[in-house]
C-alpha cells in the first residue's frame, strides 16, 4: 500500500505551467513543475535568471493562477479557489518575503508587522501583542517605534520577516530576501532563518547566493521552466546550451 506523501505536506506542486502572453510573443515561464516540500523543511530555490523562480513562487503565493497543474498549500488545491477563499488562504497560511523589503515607509516597525494581523482579522490588541513578540523574537523590539528609514538593511528584512510570520503561515516565501543586503545583512537574514527553520517553520527561498543556499537544508535548481533533479551538478548552469548532450 502506498501513501501519498504530497497529502501531508506542506507544499505539494504537480505538473504546473505558465505562459505570459507578452504582446505577439508567448513566454513559456513554467513548462511542467513539481516539487514537494515537506513539515517544517528549509529548501533553497536556485538557478539562472529568467528561469521562472519568481514566477512560481507567484503562483505558490496565490497571486497569479497556472495555466496547467496543481498546487496544494497545507493540502488544501488552491489553483481552483475563487478569488475570496484564495485572499484568505493567501493571508492565513503563507507569509511572503521579498527582495526590497516593501515595508510602509511611515509605518513604525511596530505597525508594519501588527497591520499584518489586522488585515487577517485579529483585533488590535492581538494584533499589536503578535507584533511586539515577534520583534522580540527577532531580536528587534528596541526597534519598535523606528521607522523603516531608520534602520539597516538587514534589521528592515527582519521587519519584513516579521510581518510575513505575524499570521503564523504554514509557508515562508522568499524572493531572494538577501539579494539587497551587504554580506552582514545577507548573514543576519539566513541566520534568522536557520532559527525559525529549527523551530519547525516550512520555508522556501528563492537565492543566487551559494553560501546562502548553503545554509538551507535542502537545495532544488530550475532551468527553463523545469526543475533539475536535487542532485543535479549545477556546473550544468555553466555549459552553453548548444554544447549540452540529449537537449
Ligand atoms: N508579467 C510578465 N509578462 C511577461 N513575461 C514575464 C512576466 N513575468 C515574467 N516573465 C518572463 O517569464 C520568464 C520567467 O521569469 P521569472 O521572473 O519567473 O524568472 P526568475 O527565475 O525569477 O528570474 P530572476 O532570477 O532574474 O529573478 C522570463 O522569461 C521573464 O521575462
Ligand atoms: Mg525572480
Amino acid at each position: 500500500m502506498s501513501i501519498d506523501q504530497s497529502a501531508r505536506a506542506a507544499l505539494a506542486v504537480r505538473g504546473v505551467r505558465k505562459t505570459y502572453e507578452a504582446g505577439s510573443a508567448a513566454v513559456r515561464a513554467l513548462r511542467g513543475v513539481d516539487l514537494t516540500v515537506s513539515d517544517g523543511e528549509f529548501v533553497a530555490l536556485m538557478g539562472p535568471s529568467g528561469c521562472g523562480k519568481s514566477t512560481l513562487l507567484h503562483l505558490l503565493a496565490g497571486l497569479d493562477r497556472p495555466d496547467e497543474g496543481t498546487i496544494a498549500v497545507a493540502g488544501t488545491r488552491i489553483e481552483d479557489l475563487g478569488a475570496q477563499r484564495l485572499a484568505r488562504l493567501r493571508r492565513r497560511h503563507v507569509g511572503l518575503v521579498f527582495q526590497f523589503f516593501h515595508l510602509i515607509e511611515h509605518m513604525s516597525a511596530l505597525e508594519n508587522v501588527a497591520l499584518a494581523a489586522l488585515v487577517a482579522g485579529a483585533r488590535p490588541a492581538e494584533a499589536t501583542t503578535r507584533a511586539r513578540d515577534l520583534l522580540d523574537t527577532l531580536g528587534l523590539l528596541d526597534k519598535s517605534g523606528e521607522l523603516p528609514g531608520a534602520l539597516s538593511g538587514g534589521q528592515r528584512q527582519r521587519v519584513a520577516i516579521a510581518r510575513a510570520l505575524a499570521n503564523r503561515p504554514t509557508l515562508l516565501l522568499a524572493d531572494e530576501p538577501t539579494g539587497a543586503l551587504d554580506s552582514d545583512g545577507a548573514a543576519e537574514v539566513l541566520d534568522l532563518f536557520q532559527r525559525l527553520h529549527r523551530a519547525g517553520q516550512t520555508i522556501l527561498m528563492v537565492t543566487h547566493d551559494r553560501e546562502v543556499a548553503d545554509g538551507a537544508q535542502r537545495r532544488v535548481r530550475m532551468r527553463d521552466g523545469r526543475m533539475l533533479a536535487d542532485d543535479e551538478p549545477s556546473l550544468v548552469h555553466e555549459i552553453p546550451a548548444s554544447l549540452r548532450a540529449g537537449t
